[in-house]
């Protein structure tokens, strides 16, 4: 059964070795390990198949510079499942465990950078609906995404949403 919990220090290995295999190349888990190190409002899951690393999540801390003010969300990724476990609902429970901890943690919106077709199902929508782009130039348009979940907060502040800089020394 998999459950989705809380990283602990001893799945440091596996999540860096699961994203290696997922993304096929180490820039990815680089940027979980230095972002555990300097920021601890990450929130980093596991998807726990009994006792293995099956899945991992980030969610990392994200800001809204705009001209009225300065909003702090949380930007979803990397995210991986190992790829002989991929399409049985693991990424999805990932998500959801992510979102309703962040929710319960009063957090105003997430922003995520991926497939069009993959994120609405949780709640996401074009982040340009709500007049909020992506620091990447070479990111479409469609798949800059966010789920807001403190409409309230967020009327007032529009803009560019930034990552932490761990995202942009990766390259
Ligand atoms: C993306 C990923 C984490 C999804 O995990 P998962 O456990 O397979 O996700 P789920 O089983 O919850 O959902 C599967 C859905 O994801 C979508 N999906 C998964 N990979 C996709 C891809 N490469 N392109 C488009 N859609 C994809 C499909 O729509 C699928 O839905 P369907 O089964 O209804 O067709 C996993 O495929 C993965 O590790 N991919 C490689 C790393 C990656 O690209 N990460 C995302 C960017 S940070």
């Amino acid at each position: 059964m998999v459950t989705v919990r809380i990283e602990r220090i001893e799945d440091m290995t596996a999540i860096r070795a699961l994203n290696m295999k997922a993304f096929g190349q180490a820039a990815e888990g680089e940027i979980i390990d230095k972002l555990r190190r300097s920021c601890p409002e990450i929130l980093s899951l596991v998807a726990d198949d009994n006792g293995r690393v099956a899945g991992h999540i980030l969610f990392s801390p994200v800001v809204i510079e705009g001209e009225k003010g300065r909003l702090f969300g949380m930007g979803l990724g990397p995210m991986a499942v190992l790829p002989e476990l991929q399409r049985q609902g693991i990424g999805a429970q990932l998500i959801e465990t992510g979102l309703s901890m962040l929710r319960q943690r009063g957090c105003s919106f997430v922003v995520v950078v991926g497939h069009p077709e993959y994120y609405p199902r949780f709640g996401f929508e074009r982040a340009s609906k709500y007049q909020l782009s992506c620091q990447w130039e070479n990111v479409p348009e469609e798949a800059f995404m966010v789920l807001v979940l403190d409409e309230q907060r967020l009327d007032d502040v529009k803009g560019v949403v930034r990552y932490r800089e761990e995202f942009n020394a990766a390259g």
